[in-house]
């Protein structure tokens, strides 16, 4: 559970993604929250998520939380929309004694402060729009028109490193067409691997849409919950930072560094 004191504020910060994608969560942590240690989990033997039943989703989420758990974690980010939209309430229900923090409504609550905010669309993997996630926790927060969209090509074409590519861009075509044509305002990239196809759906809305990123907000979010616990690490060291993946350590490497930006040390399989 978070909480001040000396001990328990050393402690990591656990984050868990279905695989890579939510290397795009983990550094924004990084950058927000230098000193804290890091554990990050992908479930690469497991990827996707996206096309998998909430049960199903459920099940593996509650697997990542005991393994982060067992390191001795303070709090968990659940950097997966997927496993937010799908296993965030029974998550916190079935591990009541420690913070739970998913992706979903961070992002939501910013959005809610910003102005002109009309016609919002969502886009993220199959499980998570059909969940209805995202969508119930905008009309809980406000009063817009919300439109949904799943675009399950995505996640291949991150993985396959094909950022700015014909393909991908044909992609986008397929998916956005109505978005596009709905004239929406603000676009939610509902999924942890999409921000690093930022650049080509920005180009494909004419530069006329706002592109509210998740990672960004969790950070700040995790940010916010640590410092009113009191339990930030204090340390003027920067965090230690560890890797676990339950596939190949070396495509997790190499997909990685595209996430990270930099060279990618201390991944251990399990
Ligand atoms: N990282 C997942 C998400 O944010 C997408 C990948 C998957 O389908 O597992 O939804």
């Amino acid at each position: 559970m978070i909480g001040s004191n000396d001990s328990l504020n050393e402690r990591p910060i656990g984050i868990f993604d279905s695989g890579i994608g939510g290397l795009t969560v983990f550094k924004e942590i990084r950058m927000v929250l230098p000193h804290e240690h890091l554990i990050y989990l992908g479930d690469t033997a497991r990827v996707p998520y996206g096309t998998k039943s909430p049960e199903v989703i459920r099940k593996y989420s509650e697997i990542n939380m005991r393994f982060l758990l067992a390191r001795g974690v303070k709090v968990v980010v659940v950097a997966c929309n997927t496993a937010s939209a799908a296993a965030i309430d029974h998550l916190k229900e079935q591990f009541s004694d420690i913070a739970v923090l998913g992706v979903i409504t961070p992002v939501v609550s910013s959005l809610a402060t910003l102005d002109r905010v009309r016609k919002i669309g969502i886009i993220g993997t199959a499980t998570t729009i059909r969940s209805g996630a995202y969508q119930r926790c905008i009309r809980e927060t406000m009063t817009v028109e919300v439109l949904a969209q799943p675009c399950p090509l995505f996640v291949p074409l991150v993985e396959e490193g094909l950022l700015d590519h014909p393909l991908t861009r044909q992609a986008i075509a397929h998916y956005l067409g109505d978005l596009k044509k709905a004239e929406i305002d603000t676009l939610i990239l509902g999924c942890t691997h999409y921000p690093l196809l930022a650049g080509p759906l920005d180009d494909y809305f004419e530069h006329r849409v706002r592109i509210m990123d998740s990672a960004y907000h969790v950070a700040r979010e995790l940010k916010r919950m640590l410092t009113a616990a009191g339990s930030a690490n204090s340390s003027e060291k920067t965090g230690s930072e560890q890797f676990f993946v339950t596939d190949s350590v070396e495509s997790f490497r190499r997909t990685g560094e595209l996430f990270l930006e930099r060279p990618l040390t201390d991944i251990e399989h399990v």
